[in-house]
């Protein structure tokens, strides 16, 4: 096959200077990581409680090859799922004061899974403009008809469930909890009170909510004190967690549904035991982890104070993460680039995942990292950002 194409489009992204791979990193994936046996800060990583290296973890999961080795066989509806699975379910639905819980091998599947299989032809799905990838695919996926509202503006959501929500079945409305390239917070109360108005059942992606707000990093539902208020909160177990996979928590009529319609589930293989075990140490450690979730915060406080003393332009975020806007893409690389040679890594953001025109760099804080790391890095920043 002629590959021209894909040769001259790679070609000119780099022409450009924004092609930008990350670097290979030697060993594991900490605050401080080993990249060309040079130790470099690590401010890229969604690690946000510290649990992707935690002693504990590990050792469940070593324990969890010896008993149950190390594949699961078959997709769970053929192959039968195990007590690990079962286990990790119950604790996820009691920790986020749901019914059930499902989990998935990662979130985006969660979310291309559930959104497919809940939104059908005859349906509407309303869904915020700066809403992840994984929620566009699902949606995407789903033979619903779709209106994208502005940001965060739950006014022209108002508007549009006027003009349309009559024409439809049933209607979805999905938001982030967090923004993931800004770090904003949806307005759930909001959300909620104009999905009861309107007959709506709510969707909140809680990826980088949960572990990070609310007591004992519950999310973001816990966080407004709305839960039991939203129809389904997806989460990962690749970010706080500090392992892979993803779940959706709701009522237990969902999970029967979801648990034979949604397609990751039907059509891939489940996670692996070493994967189950450390995610119910997990939480059973976020059942307790107050401090941790305290530290992540305290961090976040001291960097993005730090960032704005030393002149950078922040995006309004409400989280720990921290975007530092760019705006031009090869300059954002180019920075990135020059902050890794100095011992930062921090990965510059930029179309697709963020509009055009608003590259950035984004600083994920986590409760691993010390402030003297935190403190050296805002200045390699600044440095070549002011340069
Ligand atoms: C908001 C949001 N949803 C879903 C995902 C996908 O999660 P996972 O990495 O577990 O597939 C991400 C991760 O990047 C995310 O930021």
């Amino acid at each position: 096959m002629n590959q021209d194409y894909f040769k001259s489009w790679v070609e000119a992204k780099k022409q450009s200077g924004s092609y930008a791979l990350p670097p290979r990193i030697d060993g594991k994936n900490d605050a401080i990581i080993l990249v060309n046996d040079q130790e470099i800060i690590n401010l890229s990583s969604n690690n946000y409680l510290g649990f992707a290296n935690h002693p504990s973890l590990k050792e469940k999961a070593i324990e969890a090859i010896k008993t149950h080795g190390v594949g699961a066989g078959a997709v769970r509806t053929i192959a039968g799922y195990n007590d690990l699975l079962e286990t990790l379910e119950n604790n996820i639905a009691a920790f986020k004061q749901e019914e059930a819980a499902i989990v998935f091998q990662s979130g985006f599947a969660c979310n291309a899974g559930v959104i497919q299989a809940i939104a059908l032809e005859g349906d509407v799905i309303f869904s915020d403009e700066l809403n992840h990838a994984s929620i566009i695919d699902g949606v995407r996926l789903s033979r619903a008809k779709k209106f994208v509202y502005p940001h965060n503006d739950f006014k022209a959501l108002k508007t549009l469930l006027q003009e349309h929500r009559s024409s439809y079945r049933h209607a979805l409305i999905i938001s982030d909890g967090v923004f993931s390239m800004d770090g904003d917070i949806v307005d759930l109360p909001s959300l909620v009170a104009v999905a009861k108005e309107f007959d709506c059942l709510s969707y909140i992606d809680d990826a980088h909510g949960s572990g990070v707000l609310g007591p004992y990093g519950k999310g973001t539902v816990a966080h407004f004190n709305l839960s039991g208020q939203v129809d389904f909160t997806i989460g990962t177990l690749s970010k706080a967690l500090g392992v892979v996979g993803g779940y959706v928590a709701c009522s237990q009529i969902m999970k029967d549904y979801l648990i034979v319609n949604a397609r990751p589930l039907l059509f891939s293989t489940a996670l692996p035991a070493a994967v189950l075990a450390p995610l119910i140490e997990g939480f059973k450690l976020l059942k307790d982890s107050q401090k941790q979730v305290d530290l992540l915060w305290h961090n976040a406080r001291y960097f993005q104070a730090l960032c704005k003393e030393l002149g950078l332009t922040l995006l309004p975020t409400q989280t720990p993460i921290t975007p530092i806007l760019i705006k031009d893409e090869a300059r954002a690389v180019a920075i990135s680039r020059a902050c890794l040679k100095d011992g930062v890594y921090i990965s510059a953001i930029q179309f697709p995942t963020v509009p055009l025109g608003t590259a950035r760099l984004r600083v994920m804080i986590s409760a691993a990292h010390s402030e003297e790391q935190l403190y050296k890095a805002a200045h390699i920043i600044a440095k070549h950002i002011n340069a």
